[in-house]
């Protein structure tokens, strides 16, 4: 059946795009944290949707499972093959082209294996801002932010990768091509379909294309680091900047004490430019479309009115763009300095802000008391309530070892606090492989069973990226 598969592809694509040698595949086989590793019988590369519906329908035919791929940055293991090497892997970085800016309409067509970096400077290039903005955008693709919903840090105003999305081209589990590439803000024409095929993952459907809103390139941006002492004061100031600065608040991070020492020891030029590295250090950007001078007052009287009522104790305001793009960097690294680190224990969760400091509360005492010693590398988009909430051994112990013993009834502990307080298991990230066991109980009986029910209707035959998200 292999030999077919292999034999029958090469009717589609070109040689050189069907990699099949191990040192050839060897870079598509292993996700950006080297957590898995599977085998693939061939990698493929199309480069268009003809390509990719050929593809499907020869895996549909010769019941080939195919594993949809972009920049393979994705953090759940949604992108990696299992172990058997009977899977395909189906990049799409060579379908990166840019279809239409529409500037009337403020769109971008464009493939799905556009890196989301170069399609926000293309959209500059034209006057746009393409607001979607995450720590791997110099290499992960629009195809892959689509389908795994991504977040980033401009969330708190312009929402997730679903609310930029207005349609898709997608190819079917039988090869067919849906085009739903149209760029209309209002269309109640039944069952949204681009809405289920965003954020799944590449169980439903290959995504090939879409069209994207764009929006008009602040005049200027001022960013901010902020002190505060506690999750309580943190909060409070967010719904000040939220009160006083509205729709100019873009961005508003969260670094604690620990996120950025470890920052720290790995990257030294990123030390934290307020006093003694305070408990939590908060990244606040406004952007706005009036001039430089009526935004930086704006954050002067807010920062100001902050001081005043105790909720920061220092603050620095970056005076250039390279000081503001540094503490940007600053935030960005800190899950480069936990790859470096070792396999920290990841929890990309959100919870509702009016619990936000209970859950930090009640989570970092059990884990302290059960597991003494222990890093809690705590960061994220508190804007979203989004935490990063990871674990890492106690200093010079052991990664794997320690992750062996302890993963389980950590990610236990964690998400039981965090069904306590009515959050997610996955706020951004997705689910994957790394999820899939614990989405039965997270989702509940009643929307596990729907969730199964669409799989089975769309990709009756489970070709498209199976076992991850949902098994069937
Ligand atoms: P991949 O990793 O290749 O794939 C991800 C999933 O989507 C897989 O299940 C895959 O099968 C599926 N898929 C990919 N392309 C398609 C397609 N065309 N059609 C159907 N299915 C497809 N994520 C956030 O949300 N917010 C962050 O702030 C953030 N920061 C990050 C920072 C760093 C340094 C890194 C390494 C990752 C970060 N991520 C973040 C995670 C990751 O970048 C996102 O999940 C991103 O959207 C994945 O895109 P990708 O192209 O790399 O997809
Ligand atoms: C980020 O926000 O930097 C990534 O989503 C976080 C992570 O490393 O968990
Ligand atoms: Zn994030």
């Amino acid at each position: 059946m292999s030999h077919d598969f292999l034999a029958q592809v090469s009717a589609i694509l070109d040689s050189k795009y069907i990699l099949i040698e191990e040192e050839e595949k060897a870079p598509y086989l292993t996700d950006w944290r080297k957590r898995y590793t599977g085998k693939a019988l061939a990698v493929l590369l199309p480069a268009t949707t003809e390509e990719v519906a050929a593809i499907v329908k020869l895996c549909a035919v010769t019941h080939t499972a195919v594993v949809p791929q972009g920049g393979n940055t994705g953090f759940c293991g949604g992108a990696t093959p299992d172990s058997s090497g009977k899977q395909v892997i189906l990049n799409l970085k060579r379908m990166n082209q840019i279809r239409e800016i529409d500037a009337a309409n403020q769109t971008i067509s464009l493939e799905a294996g556009c890196i989301l970096q170069s399609i926000q400077e293309k959209s500059a290039e034209k006057g746009f801002l393409f607001p979607l903005s995450l720590g791997a955008e110099g290499s992960c693709m629009i195809g892959g932010n689509l389908a795994t919903n991504a977040g980033g840090t401009n969330v708190l105003r312009y929402g997730n990768t679903r609310d930029l999305c207005l349609g898709l081209e997608v190819v079917t589990a039988s090869g067919e091509i849906w085009n739903g590439m149209k760029g209309l803000r209002k269309d109640n024409t039944g069952y949204d379909l681009r809405d289920l095929y965003i954020g799944s993952e590449g169980t439903l459907g290959i995504i090939t294309a879409a069209v994207m809103k764009l929006y008009p390139l602040p005049i200027s941006q001022w960013t901010t680091l902020a002190a505060t002492q506690d999750i309580d004061s943190t909060i409070a100031l967010l719904n000040l900047f939220q009160q006083r600065a509205t729709s100019l608040l873009t961005g508003f991070e969260m670094m604690t004490k620990e996120s950025l020492a470890l920052n720290e020891k790995h990257f030294p030029q990123m030390a934290n430019p307020l006093k003694e590295n305070p408990p939590y250090t908060i990244l606040i950007e406004l952007s706005d479309h009036e001039s430089e001078e009526h935004v930086k007052q704006l954050l002067e009287v807010i920062l100001e009115e902050a001081f005043e009522t105790g909720l920061i104790s220092d603050a620095v305001i970056a005076s250039n763009l390279s000081q503001a793009n540094s503490f940007w960097h600053m935030r960005e690294h800190i899950t480069l300095a936990q790859s470096q680190e070792g396999a920290n224990l990841k929890h990309d969760i959100t919870i509702p802000l009016s619990s936000l400091d209970r859950f930090i509360r009640d989570t970092d005492a059990l884990i302290k008391a059960k597991y003494p010693g222990v890093r809690i590398i705590n960061f994220g988009h508190l804007g979203d309530g989004n935490l990063h909430y990871n674990i890492a051994p106690p200093d010079g112990e052991d990664f794997k070892a320690f992750n062996l013993a302890n993963e389980k009834p950590i990610h236990e502990l964690i998400y039981g606090q965090v069904e306590l307080c009515n959050g997610s298991i996955s706020a951004e990230h997705g689910v994957g492989q790394l999820k899939l066991d614990g989405l039965r109980a997270h989702k509940g009986e009643v929307a596990h069973e729907l969730m199964k029910t669409l799989k089975k209707a769309l990709d009756p035959q489970n070709i498209l990226n199976p076992h991850k998200v949902v098994s069937i």
